[in-house]
């Protein structure tokens, strides 16, 4: 990567009609990776929930764990655009509690932006956390903050009332501040007209191919989940099979004794043979 991903950069793309990719990301280690390659943004989504700590959904997650994960990211993606998540129940109360955590997201992790759920209903909160100049990025459609609302996670905007409610939604948090808006499975047609309503940029996940950009969680498109696999991902990779022979090769190497072998020591450091000897016999098991 040449340059620093930044939102004037990010904006530049769209108005060049450059397509945008970003996918999640939670870890130092991965960051490093992803800021090597040529995706321009990252989210620390607080999908955390269910890729790093194996919860059913979102909800538990807490501003600690996104403060843990976010910090860890930001250091190994120092090129890449990096947005944080702000988790459920961390903005929802008031608009005080609003800004409040998206202070102490960015304060305490370095993130260039946070992300929160919700559209018309949240406008206060992102016209409030925007004020304090702090960059905010919405997210409607299908959010899973309310999966309990909706009894699953199900796509959203079907049928016209509640593609009005989307666009509505869209122009809202538009017109409140954010400079960017996450569509997640909205119909594709509907994410066509919101993408060519707005002026903000939209960043699709299961919502067809003309958002200004695309999201997915890194893990599903890396291929490194197994069993479910949702309609709207596509796998570019099978990490998983690497990672799997990877760790049954050390177990068949251990267990053979090919691996370690003297090359992966330290023998110039090693003890002498007659201090060796010695210690052998002086020392009683
Ligand atoms: O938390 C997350 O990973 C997300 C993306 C799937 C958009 O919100």
């Amino acid at each position: 990567m040449t340059e620093s991903i930044t939102i004037p950069v990010l904006q530049a793309m769209k108005a060049r009609n450059e397509k945008i990719a970003m996918a999640t990301c939670y870890d130092f280690t991965t960051a490093k990776i992803v800021d090597r390659s040529s995706v321009h943004g990252i989210l620390v989504g607080d999908s955390l929930g269910m890729t790093m700590l194996g919860y059913d959904n979102t909800l538990p997650v807490t501003v600690d764990d996104m403060i843990t994960y976010g910090k860890s990211v930001v250091k190994g993606a120092p090129n890449t655009f990096v947005m944080v998540d702000m988790p459920f129940m961390s903005y929802q109360v008031s608009v005080e509690q609003a800004v409040t955590t998206a202070g102490r997201i960015m304060k305490e992790t370095g993130c260039q932006c946070v992300k929160l759920e919700g559209g018309a209903l949240m406008a206060d909160r992102i016209r409030a956390i925007v004020d304090c100049g702090i960059p905010v990025c919405a997210h409607i459609g299908m959010t899973p903050q309310s999966v309990n609302a909706y009894g699953g996670f199900k796509v959203q905007g079907k049928g016209e009332s509640n593609a009005r409610r989307v666009l509505e939604d869209a122009l809202a948090v538009q017109e409140a501040g954010a400079f960017m808006v996450v569509l997640e499975c909205i119909p594709p047609k509907l994410a066509r007209l919101i993408s060519s309503k707005l002026q903000i940029i939209t960043i699709g996940i299961g919502a067809g191919p003309d958002c200004d950009g695309q999201i997915l969680v890194y893990q599903d498109l890396l291929g490194m989940n197994y069993g479910f696999s949702p309609k709207i991902v596509k796998r570019f990779a099978e990490v998983g099979d690497v990672m799997t022979e990877g760790f049954n090769a050390y177990t068949s190497e251990v267990q053979s004794q090919t691996f370690p072998t003297l090359s992966h020591t330290f023998p110039k450091s090693d003890c002498d043979d007659a201090f060796l000897e010695m210690l052998d016999k002086t020392m009683h098991a």
